[in-house]
């Protein structure tokens, strides 16, 4: 894992007790959408979770899913309960064998990591799962300077781009199906 990511991984840790006075505009979108998602969903299923914070909205009501190419640190069972899959996206793709027809599946800072091919067969086979719910917030190269390894996310599968926050540096990739 690169330099950053394992220093942005770190200080996420830290942020499950007090996330809700904590929360950045960039990661709002989830708590905008929490209230707002289609009564089917049943499942979220996060891509790149590293810490997990960004479940913290949906515990409770949803069964939850963290995928991360990292071990990560689980938080505390009451803050979130979920079932982690360690899997590097880039490498083996999305290998999880379940129907995602009632899923929402999300990202933050995630997908930016994979280049554009591998994002493009990720998302195809997501959807040939089932999926039609993707809430998927990643930097934008026009407007950030994060120092990743970032690759174009543009005209993602024909995924409405949004801007939701202002002073928000990053964009969500949306496609909700009511
Ligand atoms: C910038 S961090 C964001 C972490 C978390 N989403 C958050 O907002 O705190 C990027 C995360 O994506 C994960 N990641 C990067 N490339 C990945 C890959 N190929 N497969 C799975 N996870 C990956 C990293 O391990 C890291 O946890």
């Amino acid at each position: 894992m690169k330099k950053n990511q394992d220093t942005f991984y770190k200080s996420s840790l830290s942020r499950w007790h007090d996330y809700y006075a904590y929360v950045p505009f960039s990661e709002k979108v989830f708590l905008d959408f929490k209230e707002n998602l289609p009564t089917y969903i049943n499942t979220i299923i996060y891509f790149g979770c590293g810490g997990c914070r960004n479940l913290i909205p949906f515990n409770g009501k949803y069964n939850l899913i963290g995928i991360d190419q990292v071990d990560i640190v689980i938080p505390p069972k009451e803050l979130i309960n979920f079932t982690y899959y360690k899997m590097d996206l880039a490498i083996e793709g999305f290998t999880l064998d379940i129907d995602l027809t009632n899923s929402l599946c999300i990202s933050h800072g995630c997908f930016m990591y994979i280049e554009q091919h591998q994002q493009i067969n990720i998302i195809t086979d997501l959807k040939n799962k089932g999926c039609k719910n993707f809430l998927l917030q990643e930097y934008d190269n026009e407007i950030s300077d994060y120092p990743g390894d970032y690759y174009p996310f543009e005209n993602f599968h024909k995924f409405e781009k949004c801007m939701y926050h202002p002073n928000n540096i990053m964009h969500t990739w949306k496609q909700i199906t009511y």
